[in-house]
């Protein structure tokens, strides 16, 4: 049996700009998803998963079938019937990522188990992703594995969970942990050096939907260009202030930072009222930064206070409003072995 980790991830700033090539920021957090994979004998998959509440399997057969019509509909950019396919199985983009690995390294009946704790918007699907990917080479070529790889096919996944469209951010984020600065067209930079930050982390109770938050904004900068390029543009450039903040440990700063990059990419009509309402009691309860984060629509919130007890303050008023509030540091490790 083989078992291995994979963190979540925070995106701090560059959400749905990175799709078009604007600067994002993204950092692992302390919280982890566990896979295992069991070797079987037969031409089977089984997957057991507490994140998806469900148990499927799939024959080689149907595995490869399933593949070559994901292939034929990103070929023809039919992001729509993507789109649709993991409205109806959200097990879709696990299965795809284990189709494009048996592809390329020949095909294994296994068992796998998915325990994640992660919560929507934090990289949970890239997570189980990356794991599962790391997971099904160690069986598959032991001593050939590169982190390179462990990404590429967790980005796999990603085609099916964000719609066609991923920029690439979140598969790296998980697989390298720590800091990354990350451009669709340069790829990623570890930042070193950087402070481990705490953050509150919010949850809205509304499920993240990053696939069809990032369809609204393809369609709407297709139909209307003018309107969103200048938005992308003013996102990315409060993504490379904001790096400078980090660096220089300006808590301040950095959440200043972090409300104009809500205000501008709620303009673009992805915030949600679950959203702005955890938003509007943190900041009116002296956080220095609040911004939501991951693909918006749902999911959740990053919330920077320095001062204990205004912390405190702003937990007891969140629950008060029926959100989950727990806490995280930034800058952890990335996708791990730990039996095999
Ligand atoms: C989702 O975690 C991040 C988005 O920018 C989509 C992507 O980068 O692929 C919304």
């Amino acid at each position: 049996m083989i078992v291995t980790s994979a963190p979540g991830k925070v995106i701090l700033f560059g959400e749905h700009a990175v799709v078009y090539d604007k600067l994002g920021i993204v950092s692992a957090v302390d919280i982890r998803c566990r896979v295992e994979v069991i070797p079987v004998a037969g031409n089977k998959i089984f997957i057991k998963s507490n994140k998806y509440n469900s148990e499927s399997s799939f024959s080689k057969k149907e595995l490869f079938t399933f593949y070559y019509h994901i292939k034929e509909l990103v070929r023809g950019r039919k992001f729509n019937d993507i789109e649709e396919i993991y409205k109806k199985d959200k097990l879709a983009p696990v299965f795809f990522v284990l189709a494009s690995i048996f592809n390329r390294y020949g095909f294994k009946g296994t068992e796998i188990i998915i325990n994640s704790n992660i919560p929507k918007g934090l990289g949970s699907s890239s997570a189980v992703f990356s794991a599962l990917s790391l997971a099904a080479l160690k069986i598959l070529i032991p001593n050939k594995i590169s982190k390179k790889e462990v990404s590429g096919f967790s980005y796999q996944g990603d085609i099916i969970a964000h719609g066609g469209h991923p920029s690439g951010i979140d598969n790296n984020a998980v697989t390298y942990g720590g800091y990354l600065k990350y451009r669709k067209s340069e790829g990623f930079e570890a930042l070193r050096g950087m402070p481990r930050i705490d953050l509150l982390i919010v949850d809205s109770g509304e499920q993240s939907r990053t696939s069809e938050t990032v369809s609204l904004v393809r369609k709407m900068r297709d139909n209307n260009p003018g309107f969103v390029n200048p938005i992308l543009d003013s996102l990315n450039k409060i993504s490379g202030r904001a790096v400078k903040a980090l660096k220089f440990k300006d808590m301040k700063r950095l959440g200043g930072f972090m409300v104009s990059y809500y205000k501008k990419l709620r303009e673009l009509g992805v915030s949600t009222g679950g959203l702005d309402n955890i938003i509007e009691i943190s900041l009116r309860e002296g956080a220095l930064g609040a911004k939501p984060t991951g693909g918006w629509g749902g999911g959740c919130c990053l919330i920077l206070v320095e001062d204990l007890k205004r912390k405190e303050t702003i937990i007891k008023k969140l629950k008060k409003g029926n959100f989950r509030v727990f806490s995280i540091k930034t800058a952890s490790e990335g996708v791990k072995l730990h039996t095999g």
